[in-house]
């Protein structure tokens, strides 16, 4: 079977960054599953379908029209890499990622990413409910500050202003909504292996979780 790697934690923990750079180093195919929900969040505002109607956020996310191409999302063929990443949209995505049949319709899509030589998945439920058969999990994890901290710097490199005790709050209502929830809570998976990255850098991070691979 395909080996996979899956890489779970809450928002800003720095899982995108790093399980990108695990699967360039090892040569695998990468699943951002986070931009799924976001680029479903996105699709339902731009259609004007409310957050609220399960069945035609459910039917939207089942025929997705995406596309991940060099690190840039396309959906329905329109370059949208920015505009999934706004912080409505995170916010958004959140709110529908709490809908069972949301989940269960992006559920073969995910799937769909396992193929030769290997995987990396990142996201909340990958080790849980996706892949729970993966050879290796990590569960990557941060204070709330740590987290804030990264974030404040993200968005101060992009040119948007926010402070650390609205970063706080924003981050704390997420893991909130993301713990709480009873389809696919956050939590480490069984056998998952928990990596605090609060004092680590992203070069520090990345390496040991392919110390973990190959062992
Ligand atoms: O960047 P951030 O970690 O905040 O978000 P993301 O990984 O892009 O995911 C956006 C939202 O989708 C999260 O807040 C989760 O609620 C949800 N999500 C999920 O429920 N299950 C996943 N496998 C991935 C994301």
């Amino acid at each position: 079977t395909v080996p996979v790697i899956t890489i779970d934690g809450p928002t800003a923990s720095g899982k995108g960054t790093v399980a990108h750079r695990v699967a360039k180093h090892l040569g695998f195919h990468y699943l951002d599953s986070g931009a799924l929900y976001r680029l479903t969040a996105l699709s339902a505002a731009q259609q004007g379908i409310s957050l609220e109607d399960e069945a035609a956020l459910a039917d939207l996310a089942r025929v997705l029209p995406c596309q991940f191409v060099k690190g840039h999302v396309l959906l329905d063929g329109e370059d949208v890499t920015d505009a999934v990443r706004a912080e409505e949209i995170g916010v958004a995505a959140s709110k529908l990622a709490v809908l069972p049949k949301v989940r269960q319709a992006l559920f073969d899509l995910q799937v769909a990413f396992r193929f030769a030589p290997g995987l990396v998945a990142d996201g909340r439920d990958m080790g849980t409910v996706i892949f729970p058969d993966a050879l290796q999990k990590v569960y990557l994890t941060a204070s709330v500050e740590a987290r804030a901290g990264r974030r404040y710097k993200q968005l101060k490199e992009k040119g948007i202003s926010a402070t650390m005790e609205d970063l706080v709050k924003d981050l704390a209502e997420r893991d909130a909504r993301d713990i709480a929830r009873t389809a696919a809570p956050l939590k480490p998976a069984p056998g998952a292996v928990i990596l605090d990255t609060s004092e680590l850098t992203v070069d520090e991070s990345v390496h040991a979780v392919l110390a973990l691979y190959a062992d």
